[in-house]
């Protein structure tokens, strides 16, 4: 099939290149004229694992383009996806004018039939209004559907390539079939393909990421409570893991989500009940969320004091979870921000993430390409973000870099009993000694 894919951020580049590795002929389209000429000469401007080497293949096999030229890659497809930006507007609620520009621009350049298919998460309307945007302005016939992603940065290629299942919304029931078909490679072993209104897929998403940052700030409220009342917050995640009701995912502690996604996606849902209908629910699981980013500032206090000026911390992660060089939204930045107003020296590493980092603290903290270089001279070492290369590392360099031995764990990475033996001073979110 012809697609077209608008927007190559996170999500239209992996579905597009996804979509090109089935066999499909997809132009990618972006606004971003140097992330653009970066595609056209196969380098990959945003750090996901497996995704670079797809994009080389299927450009060199010609299944795969990249263009700033919107009305010319709708004339060539049949089937046309927005992935652009939904961010959050000075309410807190989904900004879709990007989303609607495009629409527009879509429906000007239409030369017959088309499928528009919106990927980009939107409150619930929203394909209603894409169809009304392009109706008045299309000179030809099209149907509108809602596909929401589904996908996690830091494992978006497999994600695409194996979706638990696949939701299209829509009232139209020839371009449902159409995806069905494209879709079809993709849920070869079995999982499903929920055919559902567009308000329905619409919601399904938003659905979706509320529940997994409830589960988060679920564990982070009983974790807050362990550390009171004397429990151990690992052993009871395992206990309630086990429970075949509730499972074992989505139920570590830590210093709070971030991301592109659950932060902004729960205050359009929250935003989508004004007037006249609060969500309590989701406006706690926020609350609790801003709350645990300060966990780990507030440990430090404990231990060091109030008075943190003049003091150097070691930081280990900074993009918003692991696999990702993501910051958008990153509970690092809470941290850093915060100890950084206290007087603090910051000398961070991250495996992908600086970058991006510098765009955003500039050379207001240091970084480090070793994750051991990071550490000398510092009154501790800090760990954000649970990458794998820093679950087992040298304890003793650790120990010889530090000016003391303390580590303050954002996400229970280490044992505490083994980190006590080996001398350190550990802290960790919602366990016994740690
Ligand atoms: N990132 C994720 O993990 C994820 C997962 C599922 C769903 N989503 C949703 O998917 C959507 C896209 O998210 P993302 O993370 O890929 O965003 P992103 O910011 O990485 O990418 C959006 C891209 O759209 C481009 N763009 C904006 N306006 C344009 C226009 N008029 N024409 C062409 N290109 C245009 C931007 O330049 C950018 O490259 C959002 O609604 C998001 O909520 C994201």
């Amino acid at each position: 099939m012809n697609l077209a894919m608008i927007g190559t951020g996170y999500v239209g580049l992996v579905a597009g290149t996804c979509f090109a590795e089935s066999g499909n002929d997809v132009i990618c389209v972006d606004i971003d004229e140097a992330k653009i000429a970066a595609l056209k000469a196969g380098k990959v401007p945003i750090y996901e694992p497996g995704l670079e080497e797809l994009v080389q293949r299927n450009l060199e096999e010609q299944r795969l383009s990249f263009t700033t030229d919107l009305a010319g890659a709708v004339r060539q497809a049949s089937i046309i996806f927005i992935a652009v930006g939904t961010p959050q507007d000075s309410d807190g609620r989904a900004d879709i004018e990007q989303l609607l520009a495009t629409a527009k621009a879509v429906g000007k350049a239409m030369n017959g039939y088309k499928v528009v298919v919106n990927k980009s998460t939107a409150p619930v309307g929203t394909v209603e209004q894409i169809r009304s945007v392009i109706a008045a302005i299309a000179k030809h016939p099209f149907a509108v559907v809602s596909n929401p992603e589904f996908l996690k940065e830091g494992a978006a290629v497999d994600d695409f390539m194996k979706p638990d299942r696949v939701v299209l919304g829509s009232e139209d029931p020839a371009a449902i079939e159409q995806l069905k078909e494209l879709y079809e490679p993709f849920v070869r072993t079995g999982n499903p393909i929920l055919v559902m209104d567009s308000r329905s897929a619409e919601m399904s998403k938003y659905a979706a990421n509320a529940m997994l940052a409830t589960k988060i700030s679920f564990i982070n409220e009983v974790s807050n409570l362990c550390e009171k009342v004397g429990a151990d917050v690992s052993e009871v995640r395992r206990a309630i893991g086990m429970d075949r009701r509730i499972g074992p995912h989505f139920i570590f502690p830590g210093v709070g989500y971030g991301g592109s996604c659950f932060p902004k996606d729960i205050r359009a849902m929250i935003g989508m009940g004004e007037p006249g209908l609060e969500l309590p629910l989701l406006s706690a699981v926020e609350k609790v969320n801003e709350r645990q980013k300060s966990l780990l500032v507030e440990k430090i206090k404990r231990h060091f004091g109030p008075d943190l000026s003049g003091r150097t911390f070691a930081i280990w992660g900074l993009s918003f979870k692991p696999r990702t060089d993501d910051m958008r939204d990153a509970p690092s930045i809470v941290v850093i921000e915060s100890l950084l107003k206290a007087g603090v020296v910051i000398q961070a590493h991250d495996p992908e993430a600086m970058d991006e980092a510098k765009k955003i603290f500039g050379d207001r903290i240091r970084y480090y390409r070793r994750n051991y270089d990071a550490l000398k001279g510092a009154d501790a070492l800090l760990i954000i973000t649970e990458w794998n290369e820093f679950r087992r590392p040298n304890f003793q360099t650790i120990k010889e870099l530090l000016k003391q031995p303390v580590i303050f764990d954002g996400r229970n990475i280490y044992d505490p009993a083994e980190l006590r033996k080996l001398g350190f001073a550990y802290f960790s979110i919602g366990r016994k000694d740690g």
